[in-house]
């Protein structure tokens, strides 16, 4: 019998595969294409204070093997979010993370205390502190040891349902980063979210993206989640979700041997919303040809070179 739940503080998940923020709305948009009940977990589309429209057109643009979207957290707001999406998420059988935006510490910290004021079944939080898009706040953040512990010390108070730290590629060194979040009472952190990058059309010579910049997903980042997992990995000991370019049960082997004990898929649910099904498919798969019983066992099992 093959078991592929994983732990995380004092939940089971039935796998590890999760969707990723903002690659699957709100998690209740296509039951009809999609069987979430097979999803370890959905991390809904990241929630601010105030409903916000994002950013203007052009936002996504197809690149080599990925992509770059500069959506800039367009969400219904927290007061929506509580009455519309919570009622809704009761009759799931699939956990619910909520993803959460914020400008300030203070904005962050009336998030959460408005949801942990209702009764929901949402099981935990991941803090979003690394959206490249917005102006204030986001990874301004995720890319600062100081004000990542100060926030994470802030929301720990506010709920005992787990608490990820969704951590940014953009900078020097991310274990510095989950480091902070780990001391100051993180459960776990999710890496990485998107890479800043840019697209140019050489006819029209316009940058591809209205905000010029953009957050780069998709496989073309997989060696930076797969690096920066592993090397929190070597540096903390809270449990890591890995993010990045995740299409098939190898990618999601390869992240647990760097160390994650579970994983994200983002930019593949676009290509096809039903892609996690397959994955989790690879995995028995995988682990009935590699003679594995248990997936949790895999995490940092990757052998490097002495
Ligand atoms: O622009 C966006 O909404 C992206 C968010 C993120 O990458 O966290």
């Amino acid at each position: 019998m093959i078991d592929l739940t994983v732990k995380l503080k004092n939940i089971t998940f039935r796998n590890p595969v999760f969707v990723a923020s903002g690659t699957f709305g709100y998690g209740i948009e296509i039951p009809d294409l999609v069987d979430i009940s097979r999803l370890g977990a959905i991390i809904t589309k990241s929630v601010t204070l105030h409903p916000r429209e994002g950013n203007p057109p052009p936002r996504i643009v197809e690149t080599a093997s990925g992509m770059l979207n500069s959506i800039g957290l367009a969400n219904v707001g927290v007061d929506r979010y509580i009455t519309e999406l919570i009622p809704r998420y009761e009759s799931l059988e699939t956990p619910i993370i909520m993803n959460i935006a914020g400008s300030s510490l203070d904005e962050y910290t009336a998030i959460l205390r408005k949801v942990e004021s209702v009764s929901s079944n949402i099981i935990g939080y991941e803090v979003n502190i690394s959206c490249p898009n917005v102006k204030k706040g986001g990874m301004q953040f995720g890319v600062d040891r100081e004000l990542t512990a100060r926030l994470t010390e802030q929301l720990r108070k506010c709920t005992e349902r787990l608490l990820i730290m969704k951590l940014s590629p953009n900078v020097t060194d991310i274990t510095a980063i989950a480091a902070a979040a780990e001391n100051a009472g993180a459960d776990a952190v999710s890496a990485i979210n998107t890479v800043v990058g840019m697209g140019i059309d050489a006819i029209t010579r316009k940058s591809k993206i209205y905000m010029t910049y953009g957050g780069l997903s998709g496989p073309a980042i997989k060696p930076i989640g797969l690096a920066a997992v592993h090397k929190i990995h070597r540096k903390c000991s809270l449990p890591i979700i890995g993010i990045g370019g995740i299409t098939c049960g190898n990618d999601v082997v390869e992240y647990l041997l760097a160390g994650a004990i579970a994983v994200e898929v983002g930019t593949a649910n676009f290509r096809n919303p039903g892609i996690v099904q397959a994955i989790v498919r690879d995995l028995y798969t995988y682990c009935k040809e590699q003679k594995i019983d248990q997936i949790s066992g895999l995490s940092g099992g990757v052998e490097t070179y002495p």
